[in-house]
């Protein structure tokens, strides 16, 4: 049997937010011996993308683009953890998967191949109640899985505005201790 290893990126612009919280929440019912690697986007800042597939082309991945693909590419699960900004993902977020259009075209990446057959996973926390407003990260997430060939998860959504508030969300509780199953 594979081991699986996840990896979780953190995409709020503050610590200790409800995101986190709700994605902590739901790796703690992953079997034991499953790996986890979680990595916060703040700590690991991407250069706005610049767009070279119709120009040269060429674009090698370095410092933290390269810490950042190593570690998508080494994960079979890649969960998502940004909180709804906008009815959207955090710019932080947008701006690691926009690098993923320039890992698709990095020489010797073979990043399409390589993300084929991973499951990617989204986790959410929103100040609003009504869960349809999230549909447009959900969206963007499952398309993108598409696009990649990859399994989708589904999204796990938590309700809150200030820190801890989604511990009170007791429906995203019972979602987090299934999410992963
Ligand atoms: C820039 C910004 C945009 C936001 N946009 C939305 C939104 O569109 N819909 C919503 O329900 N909440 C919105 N919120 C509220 C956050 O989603 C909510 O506070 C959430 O708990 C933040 O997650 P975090 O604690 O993980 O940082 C927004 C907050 C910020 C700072």
């Amino acid at each position: 049997m594979t081991t699986r290893n996840f990896l979780f990126l953190l995409g709020s612009s503050r610590t200790g937010g409800n995101t986190e919280t709700l994605a902590r929440l739901a790796a703690e019912q992953l079997p034991a011996g499953t790996e986890q690697r979680w990595l916060d986007l703040r700590e690991l800042p991407l250069p706005d993308f610049e767009d070279r597939r119709h120009a040269d082309g060429h674009y090698t991945p370095t410092g933290n683009a390269a810490t950042l693909l190593e570690a998508t590419l080494a994960a079979t699960d890649v969960v998502i953890a940004s909180p709804l900004y906008w009815y959207a993902v955090s710019t932080s977020t947008k701006r690691y998967l926009d690098h993923w259009s320039g890992w698709l075209e990095a020489p010797d990446v073979d990043f399409k191949q390589r993300m084929a057959g991973k499951t990617l996973w989204g986790v959410t926390a929103l100040a609003d109640t009504e869960p349809e407003v999230a549909d447009p990260l959900a969206g963007t997430l499952r398309n993108s899985a598409r696009y990649l060939g990859m399994r989708w998860g589904g999204v796990l959504l938590g309700n809150g505005t200030r820190p801890g508030d989604v511990l009170t969300d007791t429906g995203a509780a019972a979602r987090a201790k299934v999410f992963f199953s």
